[in-house]
Protein backbone atom coordinates (compact mmCIF):
# COMPACT_ATOMS: atom_id res chain seq x y z
CA UNK A 1 0.00 0.00 0.00
CA UNK A 2 1.64 3.40 -0.99
CA UNK A 3 0.95 6.03 1.59
CA UNK A 4 0.78 8.96 -1.28
CA UNK A 5 -2.41 7.18 -2.99
CA UNK A 6 -5.53 8.81 -2.29
CA UNK A 7 -8.07 6.44 -4.36
CA UNK A 8 -7.87 2.82 -4.45
CA UNK A 9 -8.50 0.02 -6.62
CA UNK A 10 -11.14 -2.28 -4.88
CA UNK A 11 -12.35 -5.35 -5.76
CA UNK A 12 -15.50 -6.90 -4.25
CA UNK A 13 -15.89 -10.67 -4.33
CA UNK A 14 -19.30 -11.88 -4.78
CA UNK A 15 -20.73 -8.73 -5.74
CA UNK A 16 -23.84 -10.11 -6.75
CA UNK A 17 -24.91 -11.56 -3.16
CA UNK A 18 -26.35 -10.21 -0.07
CA UNK A 19 -23.70 -8.69 1.64
CA UNK A 20 -21.47 -8.12 -2.21
CA UNK A 21 -24.48 -5.68 -2.84
CA UNK A 22 -24.42 -3.97 0.58
CA UNK A 23 -20.73 -3.79 -0.02
CA UNK A 24 -21.02 -1.74 -3.16
CA UNK A 25 -24.01 0.66 -1.75
CA UNK A 26 -21.28 1.13 1.78
CA UNK A 27 -18.61 1.63 -0.07
CA UNK A 28 -20.94 4.73 -2.17
CA UNK A 29 -22.55 5.77 0.86
CA UNK A 30 -19.20 6.36 2.84
CA UNK A 31 -17.79 7.92 -0.04
CA UNK A 32 -14.84 5.46 -0.10
CA UNK A 33 -12.56 6.45 -2.36
CA UNK A 34 -12.27 4.28 -5.24
CA UNK A 35 -10.45 4.77 -8.16
CA UNK A 36 -11.91 1.56 -9.70
CA UNK A 37 -14.48 -1.44 -8.97
CA UNK A 38 -14.19 -4.73 -9.76
CA UNK A 39 -17.00 -6.21 -9.15
CA UNK A 40 -16.37 -10.03 -9.05
CA UNK A 41 -19.14 -13.36 -9.19
CA UNK A 42 -19.28 -16.72 -10.22
CA UNK A 43 -19.33 -17.80 -14.11
CA UNK A 44 -23.57 -17.67 -13.89
CA UNK A 45 -23.33 -13.86 -13.17
CA UNK A 46 -20.88 -12.96 -15.51
CA UNK A 47 -21.55 -9.78 -17.39
CA UNK A 48 -25.07 -8.53 -14.69
CA UNK A 49 -24.88 -4.95 -14.70
CA UNK A 50 -24.69 -3.40 -10.88
CA UNK A 51 -25.31 -0.16 -9.62
CA UNK A 52 -22.36 1.70 -8.47
CA UNK A 53 -21.58 5.92 -7.64
CA UNK A 54 -24.36 7.09 -10.10
CA UNK A 55 -22.61 4.73 -12.99
CA UNK A 56 -22.90 1.16 -13.39
CA UNK A 57 -20.16 -1.84 -13.46
CA UNK A 58 -20.33 -4.90 -14.63
CA UNK A 59 -19.59 -8.05 -12.76
CA UNK A 60 -16.58 -10.17 -13.80
CA UNK A 61 -15.87 -13.81 -13.06
CA UNK A 62 -13.54 -14.32 -10.64
CA UNK A 63 -10.52 -16.10 -11.82
CA UNK A 64 -6.70 -15.74 -10.52
CA UNK A 65 -5.95 -12.66 -12.69
CA UNK A 66 -8.86 -10.75 -11.27
CA UNK A 67 -6.84 -8.86 -8.32
CA UNK A 68 -3.76 -7.23 -10.74
CA UNK A 69 -3.65 -3.49 -9.45
CA UNK A 70 -6.28 -4.34 -6.44
CA UNK A 71 -5.48 -2.50 -3.29
CA UNK A 72 -8.12 -3.71 -1.28
CA UNK A 73 -10.29 -6.69 -2.10
CA UNK A 74 -13.63 -7.60 -0.47
CA UNK A 75 -14.67 -11.17 -0.05
CA UNK A 76 -18.25 -12.39 0.72
CA UNK A 77 -18.58 -15.38 -1.41
CA UNK A 78 -18.20 -18.25 0.92
CA UNK A 79 -15.22 -19.93 2.83
CA UNK A 80 -14.11 -22.28 -0.18
CA UNK A 81 -13.87 -19.31 -2.45
CA UNK A 82 -11.88 -17.04 0.49
CA UNK A 83 -9.79 -20.04 0.99
CA UNK A 84 -9.13 -20.43 -2.78
CA UNK A 85 -8.49 -16.77 -3.78
CA UNK A 86 -7.93 -14.73 -0.96
CA UNK A 87 -4.13 -16.00 -0.61
CA UNK A 88 -4.39 -15.66 -4.57
CA UNK A 89 -5.51 -11.38 -4.45
CA UNK A 90 -3.13 -10.64 -0.99
CA UNK A 91 0.12 -12.15 -2.89
CA UNK A 92 -1.00 -9.47 -6.11
CA UNK A 93 -0.41 -7.29 -3.59
CA UNK A 94 -4.43 -6.48 -2.14
CA UNK A 95 -5.37 -6.03 1.05
CA UNK A 96 -8.12 -8.68 2.03
CA UNK A 97 -11.09 -8.21 4.24
CA UNK A 98 -13.07 -11.74 3.93
CA UNK A 99 -16.35 -12.17 5.56
CA UNK A 100 -16.66 -15.91 5.59
CA UNK A 101 -15.52 -18.11 8.41
CA UNK A 102 -12.37 -19.50 6.56
CA UNK A 103 -9.74 -17.45 8.12
CA UNK A 104 -10.99 -16.22 11.37
CA UNK A 105 -9.47 -18.79 13.46
CA UNK A 106 -6.05 -18.58 11.93
CA UNK A 107 -3.65 -17.38 14.63
CA UNK A 108 -1.83 -15.39 11.26
CA UNK A 109 -4.98 -13.62 10.32
CA UNK A 110 -6.34 -10.99 12.94
CA UNK A 111 -10.17 -10.73 13.18
CA UNK A 112 -11.35 -7.20 13.70
CA UNK A 113 -14.12 -5.47 14.73
CA UNK A 114 -12.78 -1.34 14.39
CA UNK A 115 -14.42 -0.55 17.47
CA UNK A 116 -12.93 -3.02 19.32
CA UNK A 117 -9.41 -4.30 18.37
CA UNK A 118 -8.19 -1.88 15.42
CA UNK A 119 -4.80 -2.79 16.59
CA UNK A 120 -4.71 -6.31 15.65
CA UNK A 121 -4.98 -5.56 11.60
CA UNK A 122 -1.63 -4.01 11.32
CA UNK A 123 -0.05 -7.26 12.01
CA UNK A 124 -1.06 -9.20 9.13
CA UNK A 125 1.22 -12.20 7.80
CA UNK A 126 -1.12 -13.58 5.12
CA UNK A 127 -2.07 -10.03 3.82
CA UNK A 128 -5.81 -11.70 5.05
CA UNK A 129 -8.26 -9.57 7.46
CA UNK A 130 -10.87 -11.50 8.50
CA UNK A 131 -14.78 -9.79 9.37
CA UNK A 132 -16.15 -11.62 12.41
CA UNK A 133 -19.55 -13.44 12.47
CA UNK A 134 -22.26 -10.88 12.22
CA UNK A 135 -23.97 -12.33 15.65
CA UNK A 136 -19.93 -11.98 17.33
CA UNK A 137 -19.83 -8.48 15.53
CA UNK A 138 -22.77 -6.74 16.98
CA UNK A 139 -22.38 -8.59 20.72
CA UNK A 140 -18.77 -7.49 21.02
CA UNK A 141 -19.26 -4.01 20.24
CA UNK A 142 -22.21 -3.82 22.67
CA UNK A 143 -19.83 -5.14 25.27
CA UNK A 144 -16.56 -3.53 24.89
CA UNK A 145 -17.27 -0.79 26.80
CA UNK A 146 -18.51 -3.32 29.73
CA UNK A 147 -15.42 -5.58 29.33
CA UNK A 148 -12.99 -2.71 29.71
CA UNK A 149 -14.32 -1.26 33.01
CA UNK A 150 -15.34 -4.66 34.82
CA UNK A 151 -13.92 -7.67 32.50
CA UNK A 152 -16.43 -9.65 31.33
CA UNK A 153 -16.41 -13.60 32.82
CA UNK A 154 -19.54 -15.13 31.33
CA UNK A 155 -21.97 -14.29 28.40
CA UNK A 156 -25.09 -16.23 27.86
CA UNK A 157 -26.53 -15.56 24.64
CA UNK A 158 -29.49 -16.61 22.59
CA UNK A 159 -30.03 -14.58 18.86
CA UNK A 160 -32.86 -13.91 17.10
CA UNK A 161 -30.89 -13.93 13.42
CA UNK A 162 -32.63 -12.74 9.73
CA UNK A 163 -32.91 -14.97 7.08
CA UNK A 164 -30.55 -12.49 5.12
CA UNK A 165 -27.83 -13.48 7.16
CA UNK A 166 -27.68 -17.17 5.23
CA UNK A 167 -27.64 -15.04 2.11
CA UNK A 168 -29.97 -13.34 -1.17
CA UNK A 169 -31.83 -16.90 -1.70
CA UNK A 170 -32.68 -17.48 1.85
CA UNK A 171 -34.82 -14.06 1.84
CA UNK A 172 -36.19 -15.19 -1.26
CA UNK A 173 -36.89 -18.39 0.41
CA UNK A 174 -38.94 -16.93 3.64
CA UNK A 175 -41.02 -14.53 1.35
CA UNK A 176 -41.92 -17.76 -0.98
CA UNK A 177 -42.88 -19.20 1.92
CA UNK A 178 -44.61 -16.83 3.46
CA UNK A 179 -46.71 -16.42 0.39
CA UNK A 180 -47.50 -20.28 0.39
CA UNK A 181 -48.68 -20.39 4.00
CA UNK A 182 -50.86 -17.45 3.50
CA UNK A 183 -52.40 -18.85 0.17
CA UNK A 184 -53.13 -21.74 3.28
CA UNK A 185 -50.89 -24.43 0.79
CA UNK A 186 -47.87 -26.30 2.25
CA UNK A 187 -44.56 -24.68 1.93
CA UNK A 188 -42.02 -26.30 0.13
CA UNK A 189 -38.75 -25.06 0.64
CA UNK A 190 -35.59 -23.94 -1.20
CA UNK A 191 -33.05 -22.89 1.15
CA UNK A 192 -33.89 -23.74 4.52
CA UNK A 193 -34.06 -26.96 6.17
CA UNK A 194 -37.80 -26.84 7.08
CA UNK A 195 -40.48 -24.02 7.42
CA UNK A 196 -39.09 -20.72 8.31
CA UNK A 197 -42.25 -18.73 7.37
CA UNK A 198 -44.46 -17.92 10.56
CA UNK A 199 -41.80 -20.52 12.52
CA UNK A 200 -38.44 -20.45 13.83
CA UNK A 201 -35.59 -22.92 12.93
CA UNK A 202 -32.30 -24.38 14.27
CA UNK A 203 -30.51 -24.38 10.37
CA UNK A 204 -27.36 -24.29 11.08
CA UNK A 205 -24.70 -27.01 10.64
CA UNK A 206 -23.96 -29.33 13.12
CA UNK A 207 -20.51 -28.40 15.33
CA UNK A 208 -18.98 -30.41 18.64
CA UNK A 209 -20.83 -31.57 21.87
CA UNK A 210 -24.34 -30.63 20.00
CA UNK A 211 -23.71 -27.24 19.60
CA UNK A 212 -23.99 -25.64 16.33
CA UNK A 213 -21.12 -24.20 14.19
CA UNK A 214 -22.68 -20.53 14.28
CA UNK A 215 -22.90 -21.22 18.18
CA UNK A 216 -18.93 -22.43 18.31
CA UNK A 217 -18.11 -19.19 16.33
CA UNK A 218 -19.58 -17.01 19.01
CA UNK A 219 -17.39 -18.91 21.78
CA UNK A 220 -14.26 -18.73 19.42
CA UNK A 221 -14.48 -15.59 18.06
CA UNK A 222 -15.39 -13.45 21.14
CA UNK A 223 -12.80 -14.69 22.91
CA UNK A 224 -10.08 -13.82 20.01
CA UNK A 225 -11.61 -10.26 19.20
CA UNK A 226 -11.73 -9.04 22.92
CA UNK A 227 -8.41 -10.83 23.74
CA UNK A 228 -9.80 -12.91 26.68
CA UNK A 229 -9.30 -16.55 26.23
CA UNK A 230 -11.30 -16.96 29.97
CA UNK A 231 -14.30 -15.53 28.68
CA UNK A 232 -17.20 -17.90 28.88
CA UNK A 233 -19.76 -17.82 26.01
CA UNK A 234 -23.00 -20.19 26.77
CA UNK A 235 -24.42 -20.06 23.09
CA UNK A 236 -28.22 -20.83 21.56
CA UNK A 237 -28.34 -19.62 18.02
CA UNK A 238 -31.73 -19.33 16.53
CA UNK A 239 -33.05 -18.08 12.99
CA UNK A 240 -36.11 -16.35 13.19
CA UNK A 241 -38.81 -14.87 9.92
CA UNK A 242 -36.94 -11.68 9.60
CA UNK A 243 -36.15 -10.32 6.70
CA UNK A 244 -32.97 -8.37 7.56
CA UNK A 245 -31.65 -7.21 11.19
CA UNK A 246 -30.34 -9.78 13.84
CA UNK A 247 -31.66 -9.60 17.80
CA UNK A 248 -30.01 -10.97 20.96
CA UNK A 249 -30.73 -11.56 24.32
CA UNK A 250 -27.38 -11.35 26.56
CA UNK A 251 -26.71 -12.15 29.93
CA UNK A 252 -23.85 -10.90 31.17
CA UNK A 253 -21.48 -11.24 34.10
CA UNK A 254 -18.07 -9.82 35.01
CA UNK A 255 -15.09 -9.92 36.90
CA UNK A 256 -16.96 -7.53 39.52
CA UNK A 257 -20.20 -6.65 40.07
CA UNK A 258 -21.85 -4.06 37.19
CA UNK A 259 -25.19 -2.23 37.35
CA UNK A 260 -27.47 -1.10 34.95
CA UNK A 261 -27.05 2.31 36.08
CA UNK A 262 -22.90 2.06 35.63
CA UNK A 263 -23.89 -0.04 32.09
CA UNK A 264 -25.95 2.94 30.48
CA UNK A 265 -23.44 5.65 31.80
CA UNK A 266 -20.81 3.47 29.65
CA UNK A 267 -23.02 2.80 26.99
CA UNK A 268 -24.35 6.28 26.04
CA UNK A 269 -21.78 7.45 23.67
CA UNK A 270 -19.81 4.61 22.99
CA UNK A 271 -18.20 3.54 20.03
CA UNK A 272 -21.12 2.22 17.37
CA UNK A 273 -23.73 2.18 19.93
CA UNK A 274 -26.75 3.65 20.11
CA UNK A 275 -28.20 3.11 24.01
CA UNK A 276 -32.11 2.99 23.60
CA UNK A 277 -32.55 3.13 28.05
CA UNK A 278 -36.16 4.75 28.08
CA UNK A 279 -37.86 2.25 30.65
CA UNK A 280 -39.57 -0.73 29.07
CA UNK A 281 -42.47 -0.30 27.38
CA UNK A 282 -44.51 -1.91 24.92
CA UNK A 283 -43.37 -1.26 21.40
CA UNK A 284 -40.38 0.52 22.90
CA UNK A 285 -37.42 -1.21 22.31
CA UNK A 286 -34.34 -2.12 19.30
CA UNK A 287 -36.40 -3.73 16.67
CA UNK A 288 -34.94 -5.51 13.03
CA UNK A 289 -37.14 -3.37 11.25
CA UNK A 290 -36.19 -0.35 12.69
CA UNK A 291 -32.19 -1.19 12.60
CA UNK A 292 -32.65 -2.50 9.11
CA UNK A 293 -30.63 -0.01 6.87
CA UNK A 294 -28.51 1.52 9.78
CA UNK A 295 -25.33 1.58 10.77
CA UNK A 296 -25.47 1.17 14.88
CA UNK A 297 -25.77 -1.36 16.87
CA UNK A 298 -28.99 -0.38 19.22
CA UNK A 299 -28.40 -1.51 22.87
CA UNK A 300 -31.54 -1.76 24.91
CA UNK A 301 -33.16 -3.13 28.06
CA UNK A 302 -30.12 -2.86 30.01
CA UNK A 303 -31.53 -4.37 33.31
CA UNK A 304 -29.78 -5.42 36.48
CA UNK A 305 -30.02 -9.46 36.86
CA UNK A 306 -32.87 -10.53 39.01
CA UNK A 307 -31.03 -13.63 40.75
CA UNK A 308 -27.33 -13.49 39.68
CA UNK A 309 -26.18 -10.12 41.72
CA UNK A 310 -24.15 -7.89 39.55
CA UNK A 311 -24.84 -9.71 36.70
CA UNK A 312 -26.69 -7.76 33.42
CA UNK A 313 -29.29 -8.15 30.80
CA UNK A 314 -29.14 -6.43 27.56
CA UNK A 315 -30.88 -6.90 24.36
CA UNK A 316 -29.07 -5.98 21.09
CA UNK A 317 -29.98 -5.58 17.68
CA UNK A 318 -27.91 -4.40 14.20
CA UNK A 319 -28.24 -4.30 10.50
CA UNK A 320 -26.58 -7.67 9.67
CA UNK A 321 -26.12 -7.25 6.05
CA UNK A 322 -24.17 -3.44 7.51
CA UNK A 323 -22.43 -3.81 10.91
CA UNK A 324 -22.51 -7.58 10.72
CA UNK A 325 -20.60 -7.69 7.36
CA UNK A 326 -20.59 -5.02 4.83
CA UNK A 327 -19.96 -1.87 6.93
CA UNK A 328 -17.58 -3.58 9.59
CA UNK A 329 -15.31 -4.52 6.20
CA UNK A 330 -15.48 -0.98 4.91
CA UNK A 331 -14.80 -0.06 7.89
CA UNK A 332 -11.59 -1.85 8.30
CA UNK A 333 -10.46 -0.60 4.90
CA UNK A 334 -11.19 3.16 5.79
CA UNK A 335 -9.18 2.51 8.57
CA UNK A 336 -6.50 1.67 6.94
CA UNK A 337 -6.35 3.30 3.81
CA UNK A 338 -7.76 6.53 4.41
CA UNK A 339 -7.98 7.68 8.20
P1 LIG B 1 -23.22 -15.65 -8.07
O1 LIG B 1 -24.31 -14.62 -7.92
O2 LIG B 1 -22.58 -15.60 -9.41
O3 LIG B 1 -23.62 -17.03 -7.64
P2 LIG B 1 -25.21 -14.93 -1.23
O4 LIG B 1 -24.45 -14.96 0.08
O5 LIG B 1 -26.25 -13.85 -1.28
O6 LIG B 1 -25.75 -16.27 -1.58
O7 LIG B 1 -24.14 -14.54 -2.37
C1 LIG B 1 -22.97 -15.29 -2.59
C2 LIG B 1 -22.05 -14.52 -3.52
O8 LIG B 1 -20.86 -15.29 -3.75
C3 LIG B 1 -22.65 -14.25 -4.90
O9 LIG B 1 -22.17 -13.03 -5.40
C4 LIG B 1 -22.10 -15.42 -5.70
O10 LIG B 1 -22.03 -15.18 -7.09
C5 LIG B 1 -20.70 -15.50 -5.14
N1 LIG B 1 -20.11 -16.81 -5.42
C6 LIG B 1 -20.57 -18.02 -5.03
N2 LIG B 1 -19.75 -19.00 -5.50
C7 LIG B 1 -18.79 -18.39 -6.20
C8 LIG B 1 -17.65 -18.85 -6.93
N3 LIG B 1 -17.34 -20.14 -7.04
N4 LIG B 1 -16.86 -17.92 -7.55
C9 LIG B 1 -17.15 -16.60 -7.45
N5 LIG B 1 -18.20 -16.11 -6.77
C10 LIG B 1 -19.02 -16.98 -6.14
Amino acid sequence: MSSKKTSFVVAVVGATGAVGREMLRTLEERKFPVSRLVALASKRSAGQVLPFAGSEVVVAELGPKSFEGVDVALFSAGASVAREYGPVAAKSGAVVIDNSSAWRMDPEVPLVVPEVNMAAAESRPKGIIANPNCSTIQMVVALKPLHDAARVKHIVVSTYQATSGKGHAAVEDLLAQAKDVLAGKDVTPSVFPGQIAFNVLSDWKAGDMDYSEEEWKMVHETRKIMGDDAIGVSPTTVRVPVVNGHSESVHVQFHRPMSAEEAKRLLKGADGVVLMDEPYAPGKMPTPAKASGTDPVYVGRVRDDIAVKGALNLWIVADNLKKGAALNAVQIAEKLFVR
